[in-house]
C-alpha cells in the first residue's frame, strides 16, 4: 500500500490559497530547485518554492548572500519546465529588489515570465515601495517576515526573531504592513509560536511558518531538510521524514561495490551483437583493417 499523502489534483492559484485560508485548510510548501525535485514535491505539496535557499543546500554557499538573479533564473527555468499544478514561487535574491523600482519590476517580471505564478521577498516596511509596485503590475508577492536569512549580518547569526517586545509589535505592524501592500501571504520564520499564532488570527492573508510553530495558515520545510539531505547543523524546528543522506550514499556504495567486484553490469543489463557480427568482430585484428 502507497503512504504517499497526495496534494488533491486541483490546480494550486492564489483564490484557491484564499478560499482555504477561509476553509481553515491547512497549506503545505516545500523548495524545489531542479526537475527531480520538483517532480517529486508537485504531486504532494500545494506551493514549490523555488528559494534562494538554493546557494546554502546546493551550490556550497555559506549564506544566500550570492545568489543572483541568473542562479534564480537557471534553477526556476528546470522547475517550470515540468509545470507543476502547486503554485510555483520564486524567491527574489539579495538586491534584486534594492537597487530601483524599474530593476525590482524586471527582475520579478522576469520570473513571471520564466513560469513563476508569484515571487517572495523578504523584509517589512522598508519594502512596501516595492511591493507596492510590483502588485501594482499584477505581479503577485508573498512577504517574509521573522527571520530573514538574506539579513544575516544585521542579525548576527540565524537567530529567532520577536523576542522582545518592540521586535514582536515591529513584525505584527510590519505584517498589516504588507497585507495592505498587497501581499497574498506570508512566510513567518525564526519567530516564537505565539507571536506567529498573533499574526495568524489578525490577518486575512494565509501565513506559513517555518520555525514559528503550528498555529500559522501552513508550513514550508526546505525539502533537503525534511528529507533529511543536508548536512551538518540542523535547527529544531526541522524534522527529518528520511535519512535521505544516509540512503541515498549506502545505494550509491552498493553499486560502487558491484562495479568493482565485477557483479555489474550483468549480461541482461549489457546489449549484444547478433552471431554473424560477432564472428566478424573476431576475426578482426588491427593489421587487417581495410
Ligand atoms: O529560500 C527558502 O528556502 C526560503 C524558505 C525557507 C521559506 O525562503
Amino acid at each position: 500500500m502507497s503512504h504517499i499523502s497526495k496534494a488533491p489534483l486541483e490546480r494550486v492559484t492564489i483564490p484557491v490559497l484564499q478560499r482555504w485560508k477561509v476553509e481553515g485548510r491547512r497549506i503545505v510548501m516545500t523548495t524545489a530547485y531542479d526537475a527531480v525535485t520538483a517532480r517529486i514535491a508537485d504531486p504532494v505539496v500545494d506551493i514549490i518554492l523555488v528559494g534562494d535557499s538554493v546557494g546554502n543546500v546546493c551550490l556550497g554557499f555559506d549564506n544566500t548572500l550570492p545568489v543572483s538573479v541568473a542562479m534564480m533564473n537557471h534553477h526556476l527555468e528546470a522547475v517550470s519546465r515540468t509545470r507543476p499544478r502547486a503554485l510555483l514561487v520564486a524567491d527574489m535574491p539579495f538586491l534584486s529588489f534594492h537597487l530601483s523600482i524599474e530593476k525590482t519590476i524586471r527582475n520579478a517580471g522576469g520570473f513571471l515570465q520564466r513560469g513563476a505564478a508569484a515571487v517572495k521577498l523578504e523584509g517589512g516596511a522598508t519594502r512596501i515601495e516595492m511591493v507596492r509596485a510590483l502588485v501594482d503590475c499584477e505581479i503577485p508577492v508573498m512577504g517574509h517576515l521573522g527571520l530573514t536569512p538574506q539579513s544575516v549580518n544585521v542579525m548576527g547569526g540565524f537567530k529567532v526573531q520577536g523576542r522582545k517586545a518592540d521586535d514582536a509589535l515591529r513584525l505584527l505592524d510590519d505584517a498589516h504592513r504588507l497585507q495592505e501592500a498587497g501581499c497574498f501571504a506570508l512566510v513567518l520564520e525564526g519567530i516564537p509560536a505565539e507571536l506567529a499564532a498573533r499574526a495568524r488570527e489578525s490577518l486575512t492573508i494565509p501565513t506559513i511558518g517555518i520555525g514559528a510553530g503550528p498555529s500559522c495558515s501552513g508550513q514550508v520545510l526546505v525539502f533537503h531538510d525534511a528529507l533529511g539531505l543536508t548536512e551538518g547543523h540542523r535547527p529544531k524546528f526541522v524534522r527529518a521524514y528520511a535519512d535521505g543522506f544516509q540512503l541515498l550514499q549506502e545505494a550509491l556504495s552498493r553499486w560502487a561495490g558491484d562495479v568493482r567486484n565485477g557483479a555489474f553490469p550483468s549480461p541482461q543489463e549489457s546489449y549484444r551483437l547478433s552471431d554473424e557480427l560477432r564472428d566478424t568482430i573476431a576475426t578482426w585484428t588491427p593489421s587487417n583493417r581495410s
